[in-house]
């Protein structure tokens, strides 16, 4: 099978299918504190028929996401149907959801059985006030907390959870999320804080950058890079003792633009082939045009060839993303 390759050479191995664009938390650095507007979501059936396409055309990894992808109802079913597209690949086909955790503790194990591989939780404070202060939601630190231990419990291994940084907001939280790697036994990564948020707040000052959060970790406990593949997101650390692993994910001050893998497909279904891309590449109005499936090959093929060089995050000719990361999925 020939693997789908944009004009830089990037192999398109990731695809990120947002199946919801609603979400029931309001994070600072994502949403505003109103009820924003929701582009909508496609029936599974559409969504299936996409990743199918994209699974023969070389796509290995498949990750949902949202909006919150748990608020829909019968993504369950979802995953199960994605998980027999492992026969059409061949080789395993890696099936991951990116959730907000709140409603995971009674989801693990239906997800697990249906044949997810594992999950990564956002989770943005270890200490209950500051969690609610970033969620603007009172009462999900403990359901989030339950749902990172029933991922593990059940084997939705590795467990990930996501920590962005947002100055003034979680700083002082990067040795506590130390600790509670070594104790729950997840992976937890940082994340620079990206301008894709609703309310327009990022500023360069706001971000916590990779040097500082190596910083901050090294007055707790010695750290040791460890190798991590080129196309991933996140570089990788264990603590010396061997206990616990963390990872920085530092798209603004170590953009890794030049080994991406991903395409995305938002929740109505455009494909969007940068997290910064100022427009997308309409693939369901074709479908529903009747287009056949060498039709959507060939759309899918142009499209990739238009991905961006890279992002310009910080620099004068930046442009924001004509959608912000609620609707795109992360
Ligand atoms: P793994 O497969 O477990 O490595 O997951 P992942 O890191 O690809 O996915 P996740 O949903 O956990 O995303 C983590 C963070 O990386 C989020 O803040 C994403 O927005 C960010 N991220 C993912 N893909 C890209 C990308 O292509 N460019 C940039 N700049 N950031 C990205
Ligand atoms: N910058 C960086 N990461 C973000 N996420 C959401 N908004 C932003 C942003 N502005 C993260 C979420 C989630 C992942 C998919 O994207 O925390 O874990």
């Amino acid at each position: 099978m020939s693997v789908l390759t944009d004009k830089f050479g990037r192999a398109i191995t990731d695809l990120r299918i947002s199946i919801t664009d609603r979400c029931n938390y309001k994070c600072v650095y994502c949403r505003t504190g109103n009820e924003g507007a929701v582009f909508g979501e496609l029936p599974f059936a559409d969504y299936l028929r996409m990743a199918q396409l994209l699974v023969g055309m070389g796509i290995r990894k498949v990750r949902i996401t949202g909006g919150e992808p748990l608020l829909r109802n019968g993504v369950v079913n979802f995953v199960r149907d994605l998980s027999q597209l492992r026969d059409v690949g061949g080789d395993p086909l890696d099936i991951a959801i990116t959730t907000n955790g709140h409603l995971l503790a009674d989801m693990a194990q239906p997800l697990k059985s249906a044949g997810l591989n594992r999950v990564t939780v956002s989770m943005d404070a270890v200490d209950p006030e500051r969690f609610a202060r970033i969620t603007r939601v009172s009462n999900g630190f403990d359901n989030v907390l339950a749902g990172i231990r029933a991922a593990r419990r059940v084997g939705l291994w590795p467990v990930k959870v996501n920590c962005v940084l947002m100055r003034g907001f979680n700083e002082d939280q990067v040795i506590p999320f130390g600790m509670f790697a070594r104790e729950e036994g997840v992976i937890v990564r940082f994340i620079e804080f990206m301008p894709l948020e609703e309310d327009r707040v990022w500023a360069p000052e706001t971000v916590v950058t990779l040097d500082e959060i190596l910083r901050r970790m090294a007055e707790y406990r010695p750290l040791v890079e460890i190798p991590h593949a080129r196309s991933e997101t996140a570089r990788r650390y264990r603590f010396e003792d061997g206990i616990g692993e963390i990872g920085i994910i530092a798209p603004v001050s170590h953009p890794f633009c030049g080994h991406c893998s991903r395409i995305r497909i938002t929740s109505d279904g455009k494909i969007r082939t940068c997290l910064f891309s100022i427009w997308d590449h309409d693939l369901h109005e074709l479908m529903r045009r009747g287009a056949s499936d060498e039709e959507l090959r060939q759309f899918i093929h142009g499209v990739v060839q238009r991905k961006e060089e890279r992002h310009h995050i910080g620099e004068p000719d930046f442009v924001p993303a004509s959608r912000t990361m609620v609707h795109i999925g992360g």
